[in-house]
């Protein structure tokens, strides 16, 4: 099973149960710097009147769009039907549709948001260019993933290996390369904190590897480390 098998991820986001565990462990930088709010700032900065995000999951950033940027139309979209109806659920205008294939006209938005989610596409080529093609010229592209070191030592001390993505850390600035201009980053050392060694477990338990995590026993709460990128490309 790999990270950007259609079915796969399908299944992975049928329902929001695997999302919910792993955005609970999560906590920002050891200076404070939190990813979605370094991504958030970036969108008032931009002052977007039409923005998209694209696998919005359960639309908390959807919504927090929505608030931050109050004269802003947003859109948000999911491939998982469930999504796109607790994102509706908050008042965000959601909808059923593929980032391969955007139901929207040509450069119809200043901003596309895509948190956490290249790494999922098949066709990763395919999808960056359908956001070049909604995005008006000079429009940004928001893109958070993750580095081959997120989660690494967890993974490791589970038997397992780092995971290396199509979307990363590493390989990420390339891909915008290829579609966009300009492209800044910033990096973020994030930390997972787990109570306890079952919330451990519980977290490897919601990802789609074909590993079966032996993950030591431990007394008390446990840190490992996180690396997250925000890209802007334009
Ligand atoms: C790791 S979750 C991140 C969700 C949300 N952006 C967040 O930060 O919490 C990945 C999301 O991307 C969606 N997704 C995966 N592949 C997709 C595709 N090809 N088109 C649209 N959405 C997709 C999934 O359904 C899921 O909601």
């Amino acid at each position: 099973m790999s990270m950007n098998d259609h079915e796969a991820v399908r299944r992975q986001y049928a329902d929001e149960a695997g999302l919910e565990t792993r955005r609970a462990v999560w906590q920002p930088t050891a200076d404070g710097r939190d990813p979605v709010e370094v991504a958030a700032a970036v969108a008032r900065a931009t002052g977007a009147r039409a923005v998209l995000e694209v696998g919005c999951g359960t639309g908390v950033f959807a919504e927090r769009l929505m608030a931050d940027n109050p004269h802003a139309t947003v859109i948000a979209t999911d491939q998982s039907e469930r999504l796109v109806e607790l994102t509706s659920a908050r008042g965000v205008d959601a909808r059923l549709a593929d980032v391969q294939d955007l139901p929207f006209a040509d450069a119809s938005f200043d901003l596309v948001a895509a948190m956490w989610m290249l790494y999922h596409v098949s066709d990763l080529d395919r999808g960056l260019a359908e956001i070049r093609r909604v995005l008006r010229p000079g429009g940004r592209l928001l893109a958070v993933t993750n580095g081959n070191e997120h989660t690494a030592d967890l993974r490791r001390d589970a038997g397992g290996e780092p995971l290396v993505t199509s979307f990363s850390s590493e390989n990420g600035e390339d891909a915008l390369r290829r579609h966009f201009e300009h492209v800044s980053r910033e990096d973020l050392a994030t930390r997972a904190v787990f109570p306890d060694h079952a919330a451990a477990v519980g977290y490897l338990d919601t990802l789609q590897d074909d590993v079966e995590w032996r993950l030591p026993y431990f007394e008390g709460p446990r840190e490992y480390a996180g690396h997250v990128t925000v890209f802007v490309a334009s």
